[in-house]
């Protein structure tokens, strides 16, 4: 790793141009072999309707983001996709999904989303991509991935009479019949291990889909155990948290874990703070954020470009109907901050 921000002081300056081709410029660093990037894309959401016909605006994002991933410069060394690759779980979604991600010329990692799991619990997911939760390393960070969307057992198996029940309660954002996002005591004590390999100085990403801190529980933008999760993460000098889930830009800090989402290629979902009813239960965040046009149907969706080279986790947004914005790692207030918006602010809230 090394400190240089050669890649952000380009993209904050509108070197990213346009859409296709996207043209990364990197300018010159003292040990350009320890510096990489990846992408990521997130929430496709690929929607059946019926024969060989899905919902066209879903997929036109997602196979738009595959293209422009493709097109990328520098090459990214390698892609995440950040779960809810289907809308309703189903064989067709998930087979129309990995079809359209095949295109992708990198090596792809995926996460496991709520909408890609509670039809059959992860099965025909796990036949197409293998372990849910698992780690790697790569040019000296450790990468975690969680399956971050389980809930308690009684709600999983006893609560409904049909598989497709389940799979829509747990699909409606606002829906009281719901059930909070769990980690789990297997995944804990998996994670536990994994990470005594890991040195405290080494950076550490961590990959889940909904956020393992909690915002607003009502829309499960929430995990019941990410207290646990972030015990075990904190006592690392660098900590990065990335996920999905949430379809708009957030971002946060708390103690020495930073938090970034990512956005989806499908659609942007309001921020928790419009809800009219939503007044006691504003969201736990601590990073004064500047947010994204909920009224605008392509705001906050798009791909986004992960740099890691000074070990902490910086992302250009590339926006399909906004300016491109920049959430980056700002070192000197110890947390990340939205780079291309610094005068517009939403005061920070407080907890509850
Ligand atoms: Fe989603
Ligand atoms: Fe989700």
């Amino acid at each position: 790793m090394n400190g240089r921000r050669d890649f952000i002081k380009a993209a904050s300056t509108g070197v990213i141009a346009g859409m296709l081709p996207v043209s990364v410029v990197r300018l010159s660093h003292a040990a350009p072999e320890n510096d990489f990037t990846f992408a990521y894309i997130s929430d496709a959401h690929i929607q059946h309707i019926k024969g060989n016909q899905f919902v066209r605006n879903w997929d036109r994002g997602l196979i738009r983001a595959v293209a422009e991933a493709n097109l990328l410069e520098p090459k990214p060394d390698f892609v995440m996709f950040g779960g809810d690759l289907a809308q309703l779980g189903s064989k067709p979604e998930l087979d129309h999904g990995a079809e359209i991600l095949s295109a992708l010329k990198y090596k792809t990692h995926m996460v496991m989303g709520e909408h890609d799991y509670y039809l059959d619990l992860g099965e025909y997911w796990s036949d197409l991509y293998g372990d849910q939760y698992y780690s790697f390393d790569h040019k000296g960070v450790h990468f975690v991935v969680l399956n971050s969307i389980l809930t308690y057992d009684d709600w999983t198996f006893n609560r409904w009479e049909t598989p497709e029940r389940r799979m829509s309660e747990m699909a409606g954002l606002d829906n009281p019949n719901g059930s909070p996002f769990m980690v789990g005591a297997t995944q804990l004590n998996w994670l536990k291990k994994d990470l005594s390999k890991v040195k405290k100085d080494t950076p550490v990403v961590v990959f889940s889909h909904s956020p393992l801190q909690k915002i607003y529980k009502g829309w499960n933008f929430w995990t019941e155990d990410a207290d646990d999760v972030q015990k075990l993460l904190g006592k690392f000098d660098k900590v990065n948290v990335i996920y999905g889930h949430v379809h708009q830009i957030q971002y946060n800090q708390i103690g020495r874990i930073a938090f970034t989402s990512v956005m989806s290629t499908a659609w942007p979902w309001p921020y928790p703070q419009s809800y009219a009813q939503a007044e006691s239960h504003l969201p736990v965040l601590t990073v004064p954020m500047n947010r994204a046009d909920p009224f605008d149907e392509r705001d906050a969706t798009g791909w986004q470009f992960v740099d890691v080279n000074t070990g902490r986790v910086d992302l250009s947004f590339n926006l399909y109907s906004n300016d491109n914005r920049k959430v980056a790692f700002n070192a000197d207030k110890g947390h990340p901050e939205d780079v291309s918006y610094p005068q517009i602010e939403i005061a920070p809230q407080r907890h509850y």
